[in-house]
C-alpha cells in the first residue's frame, strides 16, 4: 500500500478547528478506501510566531516541501496587528518557497445552493466557473518602502510568470467549456498591457480552439454578480484574484463554501480553505467546514491523483446541504464539527453502498 504524507497546518482563528474538519474526512477516506493517508501537524503563521518568533519555521518549510501534499486552515488575526513580523508573512512565504504560482478557486452553484445566496436564485442558479489566480507575483511580492509618510508596494510581472499561469487556465478551459476570461487593468498598468499581451499570444499559438475574452477587473467585479454564468474560467493576477474571489464565493451562498488548490510545477501542492481565519467566530467551533472539506477534496483528486474519491467526498457534501443541514453562515444550525461527521457518514453511506452494488453485481 502507498503511503501519502499529508502535513497539516491548522494556523490560527478557525483553521483548527476546520483543520479537524478536514483530519476527519481523510481519516474517513483511509479507511473506506484502505488508504495510507499518513498526517502531521505543523506550525504556521501567528501561532508558529508566538511559538518560536518566525511565522513560516524552517522544520515546517522543510516538511511541506518533503510532504505528498500540505493542507492549510487559515492564517491572521488582530492579535499580531502592528507586529513587525505578520502571520500572513508564513503563508505567502510558503506559497513561495513551494514555487506554488496557480490558485484553482472553483465556484459551483447548485440548484439547491442557489437559495442560499444573499443573490437572486435566478441569477446565480447553474453558476459553474473556476478562478486562476496567479499567487506568487504582483504587488504581494513586488519591492515594498516604508518612509514616516509614503509607502510603496511594486506590482511586477515577467512574461514567463503571466504565461505559466495562463497555461493552467486555458488547460483547465480544455477540460471544461472553452472559454477563458482574462481580467486586468490594461487601460491603465502597464503590467495589465503586459498581462493581456502575452495571454493573447499564447492563446494564438498554443491554444487556437480555446476562446478567450479579456475584461477590465471592474467591470469584471459587475458582471461577476450580474451575470456570474456568462464566466467559465477566469485568468487573473495575484491581488485581482484576491478580491474578486472573495466576491465569487458569495454566489454559492457563504465564503465558508470555497475551497483551493495551489500548484506549482510538480512537487507538493497546499490545499486551503479560501476564507481566512475568521477570528469573530473562532473557538465556538461554528465556522463552516465545507471550504476546507472541498480543499480535501482538491488535494486527493490534484495532490494525491484519487480521483474516485476526491468525487465521493464532493458528492457527500453535496448529499449532506440537500438533506438540508448547514452551518450558521447559510442560515443553519449545525457545528462546524458536527456537520462534517455529517459529511463523513454520507461519505460512508455512499461507499457502502457502491461496495454493496459491486459485490451484488459479482453475485
Ligand atoms: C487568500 C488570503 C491570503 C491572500 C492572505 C491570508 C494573505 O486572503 O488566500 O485569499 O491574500 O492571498
Ligand atoms: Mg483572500
Amino acid at each position: 500500500m502507498k503511503t501519502h504524507n499529508i502535513v497539516l497546518l491548522p494556523g490560527d482563528g478557525v483553521g483548527p478547528e476546520v483543520t479537524d474538519a478536514a483530519r476527519l474526512i481523510l481519516a474517513a477516506v483511509s479507511d473506506l478506501w484502505g488508504h495510507d493517508l499518513r498526517t502531521s501537524v505543523k506550525l504556521i503563521g501567528g501561532v508558529a510566531l508566538d511559538e518560536t518568533g518566525e511565522p513560516l519555521p524552517q522544520a515546517t518549510l522543510d516538511a511541506c516541501l518533503k510532504a505528498d501534499a500540505v493542507f492549510l486552515g487559515a492564517v491572521g488575526g488582530p492579535k499580531w496587528d502592528g507586529h513587525e513580523r505578520r502571520p500572513e508573512e508564513g503563508l505567502l512565504g510558503l506559497r513561495q518557497a513551494m514555487g506554488l504560482y496557480a490558485n484553482l478557486r472553483p465556484v459551483e452553484v447548485t440548484p439547491q445552493g442557489a437559495v442560499r445566496s444573499p443573490l437572486k436564485a435566478d441569477v446565480v442558479k447553474g453558476v459553474d466557473l473556476l478562478i486562476v489566480r496567479e499567487l506568487t507575483g504582483g504587488a504581494y511580492f513586488g519591492e515594498k518602502t516604508r518612509e514616516a509618510d509614503r509607502a510603496t508596494d511594486l506590482c511586477a510581472y515577467s512574461t514567463h510568470e503571466i504565461e505559466r499561469v495562463a497555461r493552467v487556465a486555458f488547460r483547465a478551459a480544455r477540460e471544461r467549456r472553452g472559454h477563458v476570461t482574462s481580467i486586468d487593468k490594461a487601460n491603465v498598468l502597464e503590467t495589465s498591457r503586459l498581462w493581456r499581451e502575452t495571454v493573447t499570444r499564447l492563446a494564438h499559438t498554443d491554444f487556437p480552439d480555446v476562446e478567450l475574452e479579456h475584461v477590465l477587473v471592474d467591470a469584471a467585479a459587475m458582471r461577476l454578480i450580474q451575470k456570474p454564468r456568462a464566466f467559465d474560467v477566469v485568468l487573473t493576477e495575484n491581488m485581482f484574484g484576491d478580491i474578486l474571489s472573495d466576491e465569487a464565493s458569495i454566489l454559492s451562498g457563504s465564503i465558508g463554501m470555497l475551497g483551493s488548490a495551489s500548484l506549482g510545477d510538480g512537487g507538493p501542492g497546499l490545499f486551503e480553505p479560501i476564507h481566512g481565519s475568521a477570528p469573530d467566530i473562532a473557538g465556538r467551533d461554528i465556522a463552516n467546514p465545507i471550504g476546507a472539506i472541498l480543499s480535501v477534496s482538491m488535494l486527493l483528486h490534484y495532490g494525491l491523483g484519487l480521483i474516485d474519491e476526491a468525487e465521493a467526498v464532493r458528492s457527500a457534501v453535496t448529499a449532506v446541504l440537500a438533506s438540508g443541514r448547514s452551518t450558521a453562515d447559510l442560515g443553519g444550525w449545525e457545528s462546524c464539527s458536527a456537520f462534517a461527521w455529517a459529511v463523513a457518514q454520507a461519505l460512508r453511506n455512499t461507499r457502502t453502498a457502491a461496495l454493496h452494488g459491486r459485490l451484488m453485481h459479482w453475485g
